[in-house]
């Protein structure tokens, strides 16, 4: 398995380009199965999260080809309307092609998608919305078998808290389904209104996305459509943090204010300088260190709880104690002992995690067991003194393109170290 070698201490000076959101991009390649003809994205992440999805799609008959950063779907015929257990088990969001699937062929055999490291994370929610757009669902065997044999029809949901997945799941049934559905209590993450913005261009009508109430009128069939991927908002965050641990200044390219909700604050109250420019997000650290900020993890515009460990490295050596409350998954501070093995001061209580900031953080080997700890190491490594060994690097590979390029561009130190 592969590793991350960083020597810390150099502040961070240069450019780095944000990439197409991973959150976005996986759910839109799910749109692909809503119609016959070619969707073609740009700006699509080269991540590993996203070619499982395009192995999914391959399986169930959409053709792919790739140009650069394009990406070019076409479901002309769909094959087959099993997404088996060894493809969905590894990414929960290769569950979302369950609603496509059911929406376009009447029919769908969707393997659950199991828990993960950061929580037990059901989908009962999308199964319900489902249910109420007609779908007849039991579960056998671990799978999802879902039939609607006269199509799916407009239905009013209310989910009884947000879920990104589940809204987004029900949006992408909704635009084939005979009437009008209305989600309420929708999430509203930046990720659902770009969704909703190509499900548009390909023919569907939906008022509303990125508000909590969405409307969406089914339509017989669906077009092919262009559509680039926006920036992600978690990778950039997670950047803007770079020069609060190691000093510099970074611009962002294609990096967006507006995507970043509550993140905003609490970076600059933290001592953080954000500038919009022209050409992205100039980013600088105003002190010689940051200050203690607290937040809670929120859905959008609340402060992101993928950016969570992230904002708890950059809190390990800001002056002063800051409170991190984890609101949305229930298991969601397993960097905090790595953290520690660096020399960090916190205590974990429930969802509730103290930070003592700590003059500086000192190279250790550490591990973490999902995609944003393991950024959150990294981000803590960057302002280390000495060697960290950041092990299992498949889940940055999952999420942040090209890392350890980006970084090295802009001065750190950080090498691949090839494992078997
Ligand atoms: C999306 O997950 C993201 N993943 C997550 O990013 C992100 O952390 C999360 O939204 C919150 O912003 C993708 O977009 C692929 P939810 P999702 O449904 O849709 C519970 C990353 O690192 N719930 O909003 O699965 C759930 O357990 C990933 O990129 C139910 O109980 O999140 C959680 O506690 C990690 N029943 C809460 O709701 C359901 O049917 C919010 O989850 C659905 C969700």
């Amino acid at each position: 398995m592969d590793k991350l070698a960083i020597i810390g201490g150099r502040p961070l000076f240069g450019e780095v380009t944000i990439s197409g959101a991973k959150n976005s991009a996986l759910k839109l390649m799910a749109a692909s199965l809503l119609t016959a003809e070619p969707l073609r994205l740009s700006n699509v992440p080269a991540l590993a999260d996203v070619n499982m999805l395009l192995r999914l799609l391959a399986e169930l008959g959409v053709a792919a080809e790739r140009d650069g950063d394009g990406v070019e779907l076409s479901a002309a015929t769909i094959s087959s309307t099993v997404a088996p257990y060894d493809l969905v088990r590894k990414m929960r969001a290769s569950f979302n092609v369950l609603g496509p699937l059911l929406a376009r062929e009447g029919e769908a055999k969707v393997s659950l998608p199991g828990g993960c490291a950061i929580g037990a994370r059901p989908v009962d929610l999308h199964l319900k919305a489902l249910a109420a757009m007609g779908a007849e669902i039991d579960l056998d065997e671990g799978y999802v078998n879902a039939r609607a044999p006269h199509g799916l029809v407009g239905a009013r949901i209310d989910f009884p808290f947000v879920s990104v997945g589940a809204t987004e799941h029900a949006m992408l049934a909704a635009t084939l389904a005979k009437g009008v559905t209305e989600l309420h209590n929708a999430a509203r993450e930046p990720e659902i209104a770009d969704l909703a913005e190509c499900l548009i261009k390909m023919g569907a009508r939906i008022d509303g996305a990125g508000a909590s109430e969405i409307r969406i009128e089914g339509v017989a069939s669906l077009s092919g459509a262009a559509h680039e991927v926006m920036p992600d908002r978690i990778e950039t965050g997670a950047y803007a943090m770079a020069p609060g641990v190691a000093g510099g200044e970074l611009l962002l390219r294609r990096a967006r204010l507006d995507l970043l909700g509550a993140a905003v604050g609490a970076l600059q109250e933290s001592g953080l300088d954000i500038e919009e420019t022209p050409a992205g997000l100039k980013v600088a650290r105003r002190g010689e260190r940051c200050r203690a900020v607290d937040i809670v993890t929120q859905p959008f515009p609340g402060f992101p709880t993928d950016l969570q460990a992230q904002f708890m490295a950059l809190m390990a050596t800001a002056q002063g104690v800051s409170s991190i409350r984890e609101t949305i998954f229930e298991n969601r501070f397993m960097h905090a002992p790595e953290l520690a093995r660096m020399g960090a001061k916190i205590s974990v209580n429930g969802q509730l995690a103290s930070v003592v900031g700590v003059d500086r953080l000192k190279g250790a080997p550490v591990m973490a067991t999902d995609l944003r700890a393991s950024m959150g190491l990294v981000l803590a490594a960057l302002g280390a003194e000495g060697q960290t060994i950041v092990n299992r690097v498949y889940h940055l590979d999952r999420g942040f393109e090209r890392l350890e390029q980006k970084l090295a561009r802009c001065g750190a130190l950080i090498e691949r170290v090839r494992g078997e």
